[in-house]
């Protein structure tokens, strides 16, 4: 079942959108080389607990941490460590929030330093194509409308979008109907209404699509090896097109 939102419950929500958007906005002055992703979590959590909000992911079916933080081939579920990040890396960096009731639930590929040219293209393709999703989510348009946008846009750019993984309904909780995938003919799924919130996130490779999980039980890397890059916001459909919960301006 789709759960719709009041104009009141998505101020609600917002409200720990929010704190998402300003906590994963502020790290783009911290990810630096030299930094660690368990330094990344500890930042993070301090501004969401300053904030009088709660972690989401943490004891998330015994997620074991904060944020999740992706290095390179590494494609979502990252667990942070102590191990230092390098000049050319690029981490993605996943956070939810609880507050009053409601989810937030935002991500973000960061450069680290100077990255070369396919990273960066990578990153920028993966933006771009979480924008052309969102566009998308207007009443009377169904799901997959958003799904076929994302992976038009990373194909007609040489990269692949995982299909295990998909974008989620949220709200009271993290997860809810309807599931978001990122690849799609367009036309299918439920029909878009004003009052659905949606976390919507591509996660894009540079080489083939496929993923596994490592022995952590967590982490999810490409196969091939190839970078990996994943965006995200937490988007409620207005009667007049897409409303972004956790823009980052
Ligand atoms: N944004 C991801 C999702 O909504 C993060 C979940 S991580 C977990 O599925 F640790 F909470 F599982
Ligand atoms: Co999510």
């Amino acid at each position: 079942m789709i759960i719709l939102k009041s104009p009141e419950e998505i101020k609600r929500m917002s409200r720990a959108c929010v704190i998402v958007a300003e906590a994963l906005r502020a790290l783009e002055g911290i990810v630096k080389p030299g930094i660690s992703t368990k330094e990344i979590e500890r930042f993070v959590e301090k501004m969401v607990l300053d904030r009088g909000a709660v972690p989401a992911f943490k004891g998330y079916r015994n997620y074991p941490a904060s944020v999740c933080t992706s290095v390179n081939d590494q494609v979502v579920h990252g667990i942070p460590s102590s191990v230092a990040l390098n000049e050319g890396d690029i981490v993605s960096i996943d956070l939810g929030v609880y507050l009053d009731g409601f989810y937030g639930d935002a991500a973000v590929t960061l450069p680290v330093g100077k990255v070369n040219p396919p990273a960066e293209k990578l990153i920028r393709v993966t933006k771009e194509a979480l924008a052309l999703g969102i566009e998308r989510a207007r009443p009377g348009n169904r799901v997959s409308d958003i799904s076929h946008a994302i992976q038009r846009h990373v194909e007609a750019n040489g990269f692949s979008v995982v299909r295990s993984f998909v974008g989620h309904g949220i709200g009271r909780s993290l997860h809810e109907e309807p599931q978001v995938p990122n690849f799609g003919e367009p036309g299918h799924g439920p029909r878009l209404r004003e009052g659905m919130t949606l976390a919507i996130e591509p996660m894009v490779n540079a080489g083939s699509y496929e993923v596994s999980v490592l022995d952590d039980g967590w982490t999810a890397v490409t196969v091939d090896g190839s970078l990996s890059a994943h965006y995200e916001h937490t988007v409620a459909i207005m009667g007049n097109g897409p409303r972004i919960l956790t823009k980052m301006e």
